[in-house]
């Protein structure tokens, strides 16, 4: 049985433990805390202590330790429901009856109906394509590009008819409702007369990264506009959060993502054999997908039409990816527009050695200034070695600074020592050059290191509610401080149990927590993740997480740049030695928002 955490919570607040505790243990007050004996093992002198302000005990005797819940059962010999209901009994609570309120279940229940209206609508387009004398023409268009009949079965291609209801009625035959087909926005209702939102356009059907179809995206054969209608987004599909053919890329045994503009590119790509290539759905590259893609790889090529937007919108993409913590290079497509027209001309080797030699965001950043002051003038040249300056005064690590600004006086032409009083003077005018106190010493350093890791993992512990949001930044390894002896694995512990239970919709109760410790200096060390108290607020709340998620996350990019600067680098090296500098430039900003 599976209740809401909010319930739980509100169970666990309208009990006050002390009063309940009282009932078995004799209690006294020290501090703002109580102490007795404890229930749980044999002892005369009192360590078992009751903590009001968080509302939990622990025994500091035999390391027993949880909440007003997990103290009823162990009393009571009961299950974890069977406790939770007298509980809310006595403090008046009513527990849902059924696992998901209905609200949830109505929900679910409709999500389910979209997926299957999607899913019906892309086999009748498909059937239209390949079947019907209509789709004839969509059969000669594809044939032309060069998508092969299996390829257009791989990826649900299809055909939405010339008539204006041609979907209303064979969905209507299959039992779906005016009302369902107008969520999905299969069908527009204009004045009381019904359409089909897609007609005489060849269908491309988009899924999420799970395989359900979410929507469609259909283009007009030969010219007319717009060339690409997209669905309008709807319960199941959420533009900012999939990305078209994510469903393949995600099992590719590629090393790296291919990020390409348009679905003709990743249909032929894919057709190709890059099974890698994914692309978003006609609006500009979001931290969401950027997300989405870093659960599945660490290094990404974005590869952008030749043309003016196709650069702006890699420049602009760059970021993105590299904050989700993704290595970025960026291929520009020579003589073609497209990679789609690329593979018409070229082989699939042809096109494996453009990714083997895509550049690095900082020789990309050169190219582009390159391009935007190509007279050739001696001011077109300061110009490119200035914006250079600029890019390069950006990059934090001292030594990666160096190396590339020797790379680029290199490949400018001009002399090192003049590009790097440049890029210094920038830094120091506009204050980028960070002064560290003399004082700021090893030990000092350690102790905010394991400070801040003890604030997430306490906050956490309190409000599991938390757990999505912040798992997407922090992985469970980064909760031991880089360095730290092998004794705060246990930190890396914790915080694996919360992430498990999180996505298994359970609570973990820090009672359990407690008891995963290895001995009793370990459950000790646990018991401290229970000092810092959750904000009120949501403000302080999020300012608080922010901060601590911050510190983590440079922790462990300082420590990944310290491994990749010692010794001799290679390119690759470098390259994510750049990945990293410009996510800690980030973080300076980074917030969080809690819904
Ligand atoms: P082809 O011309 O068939 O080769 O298409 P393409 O896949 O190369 O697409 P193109 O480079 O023209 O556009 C890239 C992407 O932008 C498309 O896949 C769509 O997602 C989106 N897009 C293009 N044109 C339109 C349009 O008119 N409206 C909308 N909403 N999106 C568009
Ligand atoms: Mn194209």
């Amino acid at each position: 049985m599976y209740y809401p955490d909010e319930v739980i919570q509100e169970v666990r607040e309208r009990t006050d433990i002390v009063s309940l505790v009282s009932g078995y243990v004799s209690l006294q007050k020290k501090g703002s805390n109580y102490f007795g004996c404890c229930p749980f093992h044999n002892e005369k002198t009192p360590s078992f202590s009751v903590n009001t302000k968080e509302q939990f005990f622990y025994c500091f005797g035999c390391h027993k330790g949880g909440n007003a819940v997990t103290f009823f059962m162990e009393m009571e010999n009961l299950t974890f429901p069977e406790a939770l209901k007298e509980l809310a009994d006595r403090a008046g609570v009513t527990l849902p009856q059924a696992e998901l309120s209905e609200q949830e279940k109505r929900r679910i229940e409709e999500r389910t109906r979209l997926y299957d209206l999607n899913k019906e609508a892309a086999r009748y387009f498909y059937y239209q394509l390949t079947r019907t004398d209509q789709g004839a023409r969509a059969r000669e268009y594809l044939k032309d590009r060069g998508v092969s009949e299996e390829y257009m079965r791989r990826f649900g291609l299809g055909y939405a008819g010339i008539g204006r209801n041609t979907l209303y009625n064979y969905l209507s035959s299959k039992g779906y409702k005016t009302e369902e087909m107008e969520k999905a926005r299969l069908i527009t209702v204009r004045n009381g007369k019904i359409y089909d939102y897609f007609f005489n356009r060849l269908m491309f059907p988009i899924f999420n990264s799970a395989g359900q179809a979410i929507a469609f995206g259909g283009r007009v054969m030969g010219s007319g506009e717009p060339k690409y209608l997209n669905s309008p987004e709807t319960e199941v599909f959420n533009k900012r959060r999939n990305l078209y053919a994510m469903q393949f890329a995600k099992k590719s045994r590629r090393k790296e993502a291919l990020m390409v503009e348009g679905y003709m590119d990743v249909l032929s790509l894919h057709q190709a054999g890059f099974d890698n290539a994914v692309a978003s759905l006609g609006t500009a590259l979001t931290q969401e997908q950027a997300l989405l893609i870093k659960r599945f790889y660490n290094d990404i090529v974005l590869i952008y039409d030749s043309d003016r937007a196709g650069t702006q919108a890699a420049r602009r993409g760059i970021p993105i990816l590299e904050q989700a913590g993704l290595r970025v290079r960026v291929l520009r497509v020579p003589d073609a527009k497209d990679p789609d027209e690329y593979l018409k001309k070229h082989s699939p080797e042809d096109f494996q050695a453009l990714i083997d030699n895509a550049m690095n965001p900082i020789d990309f950043e050169m190219l582009v200034l390159r391009e935007e002051h190509k007279g050739g003038s001696a001011e077109d040249k300061v110009e490119t070695v200035k914006g250079m300056a600029q890019r390069l005064a950006e990059i934090d690590n001292d030594l990666e600074r160096q190396i590339h600004i020797q790379d680029t006086a290199e490949k400018l032409g001009v002399s090192a020592e003049a590009l790097r009083k440049e890029v210094e003077e920038i830094r120091r005018t506009t204050g980028i050059l960070d002064r560290r106190p003399a004082s700021d010493n090893a030990a000092q350093g350690r102790e905010e290191k394991i400070t801040a890791r003890t604030q997430l993992l306490s906050i956490l512990i309190q409000d599991q509610s938390l757990v999505p949001i912040v798992r997407k930044y922090i992985e469970p390894a980064d909760l031991k401080p880089p360095g730290a002896s092998e004794e705060l694995e246990v930190f890396v512990r914790v915080a694996q149990a919360l992430y498990r239970g999180s996505e298994e919709g359970r609570t973990i109760l820090a009672a359990d927590l407690i008891s995963q410790g290895a001995d009793a200096k370990d459950q000790e060390r646990i018991t401290s993740l229970l000092q810092y108290p959750r904000p009120e607020s949501k403000e302080d709340l999020e300012k608080l997480l922010s901060d601590v998620i911050r510190k983590v996350r440079l922790d462990s990019l300082e420590a990944r740049l310290e491994a990749l600067s010692s010794g001799e680098s290679t390119n690759e090296d470098l390259a994510a030695m750049q990945g990293i500098i410009i996510e800690k430039r980030k973080l300076q900003n980074f917030m969080i928002h809690i819904p």
